[in-house]
């Protein structure tokens, strides 16, 4: 970076600017409700600004989230959000720089993991992180889906308000997120942006609709087109298979609606549901979170493992210096993991045990992709089965 470019934590008269900065680099305004709260979900004194003769010329922020790891415990990450760079000083190393200094405060905190939405998949590799999660963007023919004979129809649905569901969109965020690989804590800051429902995110589609039950919700958008009609399924919580079968239910029943839009994770039964799985059509596929390991043995006895294993995994992690060998022992499903000198017999990036963590992205894949070296067919095989996961990960709200 430049000598004359300085980095310093921000301060409360920083934020003018650097809500500038963003809605210049990303190409879009915010509404007032997210002004007045994005605060609350980023505090200003965990942002580092770039500083060019007093303008604010880049940024990035984060907050400590709480996240569910693989097996339900969770751990603190690292939150990275709004990182920014002004289009009069783009490619001089700035991102880089405060890269440097986003990780040196987080491994000061001692926080295993960063986390954050990627605006391209191209940039963040050479930083250590990896896309962690997968989403399918699927559009389904309302007008010939229909239930198989034996789908349930357990009901239990109601019409509500946003306002008047606020209370129960929080508490089954809160059970849904705890068993959930990916999800978050959700802070209210964020909640208000979302009850504030905003013209931003709206596309010309209507305000949010609401189905609430028991052990779920849905918040969807209308929009009427010239040719056609379509919902978008803007946020679909279920604690329990009954609550998942009741909300499509109701959201498959929606009349004068020729497709529905949403995004499932790879196992969503919804395929299955109905009498034609073709009809649940994958139009696009996404990553949604991206994942950065800064304590390898913290991280990996954070989460639980699918079957016995006992090797040595060689981490090369150049942008912090900081990968080496690890002894990885896991019984039961719970697992030890401490540096050792021991040679590896699995080797691999950072980037790509971030891909791993989740067990969205398999470790035989990555191995035919030459991102995994494995001197043992049977281990690479043994690693593989042990990261699977039982429940796919999916991010809870976006950052
Ligand atoms: C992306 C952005 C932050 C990059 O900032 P920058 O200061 O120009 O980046 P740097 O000069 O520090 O580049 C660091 C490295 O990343 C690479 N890089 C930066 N932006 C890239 C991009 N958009 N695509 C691919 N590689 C990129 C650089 O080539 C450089 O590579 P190297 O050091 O390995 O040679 C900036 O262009 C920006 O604000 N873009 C719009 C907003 C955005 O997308 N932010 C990211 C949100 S997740």
């Amino acid at each position: 970076m430049a000598s004359n470019i300085t980095l310093r934590s921000a301060t409360e008269k920083d934020f003018p600017a650097i809500v500038q900065l963003a809605e210049i680099c990303f190409g879009m305004r915010y509404d007032p409700p997210e002004i007045e709260n994005i605060p609350g979900i980023f505090p200003i004194e965990r942002a580092i600004v770039a500083v060019d003769d007093g303008q604010i010329v880049g940024h990035t922020v984060d907050r400590v989230m709480t996240l569910t790891v693989p097996g339900g415990d969770t751990v603190r990450a690292a939150g990275v959000s709004a990182v920014t760079v002004a289009p009069t000083h783009r490619r001089r190393g700035i991102l880089r720089s405060l890269y440097i200094e986003q990780h040196a405060r987080t491994e000061a905190e001692g926080l295993p993991l960063t986390i954050f939405t990627a605006s391209e998949g191209t940039i963040y590799g050479r930083f250590g992180y990896g896309p962690t999660t997968a989403m399918n963007e699927v559009s389904i023919d309302r007008h010939r889906a229909e239930f198989r004979p034996t789908t349930p129809d357990p009901g239990g649905v109601r019409l509500a308000t946003l306002d008047e569901s606020r209370d129960h969109l929080r508490a089954v965020y809160d059970r849904w997120r705890r068993q959930t690989p990916g999800g978050q804590d959700r802070p209210d800051a964020n909640w208000n942006i979302w009850f504030a429902d905003t013209e931003r995110y709206r596309d010309g589609a209507s305000t949010l609709f609401v189905l609430t039950h028991p052990d779920g919700y849905a918040l969807y958008r209308r929009k009427w087109g010239e040719h056609e009609n379509v919902t978008t399924v803007v946020e679909l919580r279920a604690v329990t298979t009954e609550a998942h079968i009741a909300l499509w239910r109701v959201l498959l029943s929606l009349d004068l609606t020729d497709r529905i839009e949403a995004s499932l994770t790879d196992d969503d039964p919804l395929p299955h549901l109905v009498t034609d799985p073709r009809l649940v059509r994958v139009k696009g596929r996404y990553d949604g979170l991206w994942l950065r390991v800064m304590d390898v043995p913290a991280a990996l006895t954070a989460r639980t493992y699918g079957g016995n294993l006992d090797l040595v995994l060689g981490v090369e992690d150049s942008f912090r210096d900081a990968g080496g060998a690890f002894a990885l022992r896991v019984r039961d499903g719970v697992a030890e993991c401490e540096p050792t000198t021991r040679p590896a017999d699995i080797e691999l990036s950072i980037d790509t045990l971030g891909s791993l963590y989740f067990g969205a992205h398999r470790a035989r894949v990555l191995a035919a992709a030459n991102r995994i070296q494995a001197k043992d067919g049977a281990q690479l095989a043994a690693f593989d089965r042990a990261l699977s996961t039982e429940r796919d990960a999916e991010l809870g709200w976006f950052f």
